[in-house]
């Protein structure tokens, strides 16, 4: 089945999973709230993330940092320097394009091949973000690419643009601090390496987790909530011997348990999934290795998550510009080093887009009077569907149908979040769970008041079967 964004996005406003942010102003352009169901949706992503990662696993430990940080960190990451993207401006019509996004955009729908770019541009990769301004307004001008905008070809030279939000910290205006809104959560938990190793058993190889906010003011945000300027992440640093070897082998394995992860945690269709290794010259000069896990969006492939084997780069730079020891002392060899660092870092907000995405399905079906019907049907993988039991009375105005289903809501609801409805016409309320994805549905009527038994009703295949309350479980 064909999948509009369009479509995805009239569905998520429609049912409550997600909200034009600022909505009754006019709204503020690709700002997205969460509705009640797309918070759930984020709730469960994070809580299977973090019990698999920090709960489950003895290495790996959670931290909770602070998105303002001393602007000292940024310029020893390297952000205030280099995390900029390369900005164009159309001298026709001025609007603003990230140059390396357009090229790609060119390259794929013009199904070009590396050769045929090298017929007018010197490069050596066909990925636009590794080239500099001269091979990106070589290739802009070479080949004509137009203003998606007005049409015109008459493109001002690109200019480096930072990502960072920069605010003022401190009561007086105009002599406050400029500091930045995060641009990543991972500096919070390199920032506090030092105090982990002091304060946890913590030993060499150890990851450090953290999910929050991050801020990038970037230049084409869009496609719904794929690029927003205020979104979540979910990163860990795992933290291995200064050892190139040891490094890409917990690279490798951190790349294969990943793929894994987004199929068993959320349920992401392996067909729709690919992973893609950074060519050698795409990769900061520190790195030695960076994979992407991509999903087919609607527009095409995307990146969901980054995995980068940083080396120890990041400890060695806040170890230089804070005067701060970041040296591990290893307990059993009493050697000394800056450990190694593997970065496996996920969008949740683009998490939420996916699962959105993946799970909507309109489906084709006989009903009980032989005609035909379709339904909208979000097939969310159990963990992550936002409500997980509908519990409908079948007769709202018997008292004791009414009085048992309401019961059963509350004895289930301790456990999972759930729906009551009495609204009546069952054949609706079903219609209603299967679009926003409640895998079960749980009907009260006369023969409960009888034996005792419910029935239960599956959202993918549709079959009923009669049960003991107490045999209910997800
Ligand atoms: N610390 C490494 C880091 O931040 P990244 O590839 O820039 O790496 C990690 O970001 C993930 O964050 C991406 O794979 C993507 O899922 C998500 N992400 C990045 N920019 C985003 C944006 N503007 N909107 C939504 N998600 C974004």
């Amino acid at each position: 089945m064909e999948k509009s964004l369009e479509t995805i996005v009239a569905w998520a406003k429609r049912r409550g999973f997600a909200y034009p942010g600022s909505d009754i102003y006019g709204g503020l352009a690709n700002a997205w709230d969460l509705g009640p169901y797309g918070t759930e949706i984020k709730r469960n992503i994070e809580h299977v993330w973090w019990t698999y990662f920090v709960q489950q696993r003895d290495d790996i430990i959670g931290l909770d940092s602070q998105i303002l940080m001393n602007p000292k960190v940024w310029e020893a990451s390297g952000h205030v320097a280099w995390f900029s993207d390369p900005l164009i401006d159309c001298k026709k019509c001025k609007s603003r394009e990230r140059a390396d996004k357009l090229i790609e955009d060119t390259i794929t729908s013009k199904n070009m091949t590396l050769e045929s770019i090298q017929a007018v541009v010197a490069v050596t990769t066909i990925t636009p973000e590794a080239w500099d301004f001269e091979q990106q307004t070589t290739f802009l001008t070479g080949f004509k690419v137009k203003c998606p905008k007005c049409g015109s070809c008459d493109w001002a030279e690109p200019k480096k643009f930072n990502l960072m939000f920069k605010t003022q910290q401190g009561v007086i205006e105009g002599q406050g601090t400029d500091i930045y809104l995060r641009p990543e959560t991972a500096q919070g938990i390199f920032v506090n390496f030092r105090n982990i190793l002091d304060t946890t058993r913590s030993r060499i190889p150890f990851g450090i987790a953290q999910i929050g906010k991050a801020f990038r003011n970037e230049i084409t945000p869009g496609n719904f909530m794929f690029r927003v300027r205020e979104f979540y992440q979910m990163e860990i640093e795992y933290f291995v011997e200064n050892d190139t070897e040891k490094g890409l082998e917990s690279f490798e394995a951190w790349k294969n348990a990943s793929k894994k992860r987004w199929k068993e945690e959320i349920g992401i269709k392996e067909e729709n999934m690919r992973f893609r290794d950074h060519d050698q010259d795409e990769l900061s000069f520190y790195s030695k290795g960076t994979c992407d896990v991509e999903y087919l969006f609607p527009r095409g492939w995307g990146e969901l998550q980054g995995i980068a084997y940083r080396t120890d780069y990041d400890l060695k730079q806040h170890m230089e510009h804070s005067g701060k020891d970041l040296q591990y002392n290893d307990p059993y060899t009493g050697k000394r080093y800056i450990p190694h660092c593997i970065e496996p870092s996920r969008g949740l907000t683009r998490a939420i887009l996916t699962a959105l995405i993946d799970a909507y399905d309109e489906e084709k079906y006989t009903d009980g009077n032989g005609a035909e019907q379709t339904r909208i049907v979000a097939r969310f993988h159990k963990n992550i569907a936002p409500v997980k039991f509908a519990v409908i009375p079948l007769v709202k105005k018997d008292e004791k149908i009414v009085g048992f289903a309401e019961d059963l809501y509350r004895k289930l609801s301790k456990q999972y979040m759930c729906e009551f409805d009495d609204s009546g016409n069952v054949g609706k309320c079903y219609r209603r769970q299967d679009e926003i994805g409640t895998p079960y549905c749980i009907t009260v009527d006369y023969q409960t008041l009888e034996d005792g038994t419910v029935t239960i009703r599956d959202r993918d295949t549709m079959e009923q079967k009669r049960i003991k309350p107490e045999e209910i479980i997800l």
